[in-house]
């Protein structure tokens, strides 16, 4: 890179990110303010959070002045912190390290020391955050990030309200930056809302659901409103069915305290999965603004429910001993901390129908879980077969439904099958792709969806956060199907390293469809 005031070679210490920040797709930086998080302790924080601070700031794109505090009840000191914020960049951030970018970012990294129920504490961090306002310039700018379990929202919400945290200036903001899980169901979800909006205007809150930060989920909206070859296509005149998939190859060593009593339903379709459709059904937004979008989103998922008899139509199963490649796993009822009697699933399918013109007549099929045959999120939409074909059937015993497959991750792309001659002197037809891979058609590299999603947060940028409202219309959707299965006892076992129970492919059989193997 070449220094742009000497004509030089760039030596580190001349970078200047906001200066020589290459991002072209992100040129948004966010102005002054910092952000406190709440539970910093946490995988979350280690692992995505402050990794994604961090590379923000790299890409220039936080103001010189941005202020991380980390609230907790360790007794660590600034120092301490800050040897942990770097540990977390250390491992898990994207963009290469530079001293000046941490160092500049290390200035402004502090710690706060207490409980969810400590006035005392929350007095300090009001006392903090006004010391730094002073010295570093945030402009009484303040995001709390509750990376927290929900029981504690309500504790930290008035505590944030308590010391007058939750309240802004004229001129400054407040926001509240919440993970999932946002309840365990509507009603759950209902009350959280209600806490939360008791403190912060809805317009202040910003619910996380890391799926639409990625660039393939947001590429949804892409491809289906800035194309016209699409869209004759997208409705139930041409497509059969959709399948949304979210499987993952690892099992949940290390993270039962979160998991049980939770379940895949509950921890990915609820949120994800119930996001994807909304974006691949919704209509076109009058405009890309935040409330078009969730005003799309909200028609969509209000005409969403399940299909009945969900002994048919649904499915859940729990991972037993298997292998991963080739490795040994062992079972959940083995891995640590699980309760071995333990009804929670770690696989759950679903049909759901949409009662529109647009989809009527045709099943979304959602499915995800734990330790299943490789980790991929697609969403494929499965078109009708040709209403008639001129060929012998000899001809086309390998020629399947067209399909178009949304690649969310990895091998993030779109893909179409359709059928094509084989080369030769009969009219023999098969199945071939057409393939868009972002890493051949693209030369950077997809940011992290929490880098996108902090950024937004900070710029006061909602489109990309879901409403109270999609929230406990997810669950909506989702209760009826949660308290069947609680009646049903214990989930069907399927082998780790496979796809899925056996029920789960009846599930689909029943119907005449199979599920694609990614
Ligand atoms: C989280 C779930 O929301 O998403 C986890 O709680 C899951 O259970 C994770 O592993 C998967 O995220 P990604 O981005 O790796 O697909």
């Amino acid at each position: 890179m070449t220094n742009p005031l000497s004509g030089g070679p760039m030596q580190e210490a001349d970078f200047n990110p906001l200066r020589d920040s290459q991002d072209k797709r992100l040129p948004r930086i966010a102005g002054p303010g910092g952000m406190v998080i709440f539970g910093v302790t946490g995988d979350l924080a280690r692992k995505k959070l402050l990794p994604a601070i961090y590379d923000l700031a790299n890409r220039g794109l936080l103001p010189a002045s941005f202020a991380l505090v980390g609230y907790g009840r360790r007794d660590w000191s600034k120092e301490y912190f800050e040897r942990f914020v770097y540990d977390c960049i250390v491992d898990r951030a994207r963009t290469p390290l530079r001293e000046n970018v941490w160092r500049r970012l290390a200035e402004g990294i502090h710690f706060v020391q207490g409980t969810f129920d400590d006035d005392e504490a929350f007095d300090r961090l009001a006392a903090k955050l006004g010391e730094i306002d002073r010295t570093r310039g945030t402009a009484g700018n303040w995001g709390y990030y509750l990376s927290i379990p929900p029981a504690s929202f309500s504790a930290v919400c008035n505590q944030l309200d308590r010391s007058g945290l939750a309240k802004s200036e004229t001129g400054s903001w407040r926001r509240v930056i919440i993970e999932k899980p946002f309840g365990h169901d509507l009603q759950s979800a209902r009350e959280l809302n209600h806490i939360v909006n008791s403190v912060f205007p809805e317009e202040a809150v910003f619910r996380i659901d890391h799926y639409l930060g990625k660039e393939t989920v947001q590429n949804i909206m892409a491809l289906r409103f800035a194309n016209q070859l699409f869209d004759p296509l997208w409705s139930s005149h041409y497509i059969d069915h959709v399948q949304i998939t979210m499987a993952e190859d690892i099992g949940l060593g290390g993270r039962a305290g979160y998991y049980d009593g939770i379940g895949a339903a509950r921890d990915v379709i609820q949120n994800h999965l119930l996001q994807l459709l909304a974006l691949v059904a919704m209509e076109e937004p009058l405009a890309f603004t935040p409330h078009e979008l969730q005003t799309e989103k909200i028609k969509v998922l209000r005409a969403t429910e399940p299909v009945f008899p969900f002994s048919r139509t649904t499915a859940r199963g729990q991972y037993a001993a298997g292998w991963q490649g080739s490795e040994p796993v062992v079972g959940l009822r083995d891995e640590e901390g699980f309760d071995p009697e333990s009804n929670t699933e770690t696989y759950a399918a679903l049909t759901l129908q949409i009662n529109s013109r647009r989809w009527a007549g045709v099943p979304f099929y959602l499915r995800t879980g734990k330790r299943l045959g490789r980790r991929v999120t697609e969403i494929a939409l499965v078109f009708k077969a040709a209403p008639h074909l001129p060929f012998a059937d000899v001809m086309t015993t390998a020629l399947h439904e067209n399909a178009m497959v949304i690649r969310v991750q990895p091998d993030e792309g779109v893909l179409m099958r359709f059928g094509a001659k084989v080369p030769g002197s009969t009219m023999e037809v098969r199945d071939v792709n057409m393939d868009f891979a972002y890493s051949e058609s693209f030369t950077e590299e997809s940011p992290e969806a929490y880098e996108r999603l902090i950024l937004d947060a900070l710029l006061d940028e909602a489109s990309l956060f879901p409403t109270n409202e999609e929230v406990e219309l997810s669950w909506k959707i989702l209760d009826p199907v949660l308290e069947y299965w609680a009646q049903r006892g214990r989930p069907e076992d399927y082998p780790a390293g496979s796809w899925g129970p056996e029920s789960a492919n009846r599930m689909l059989a029943r119907d005449g469809r199979a599920w694609r193997r990614p």
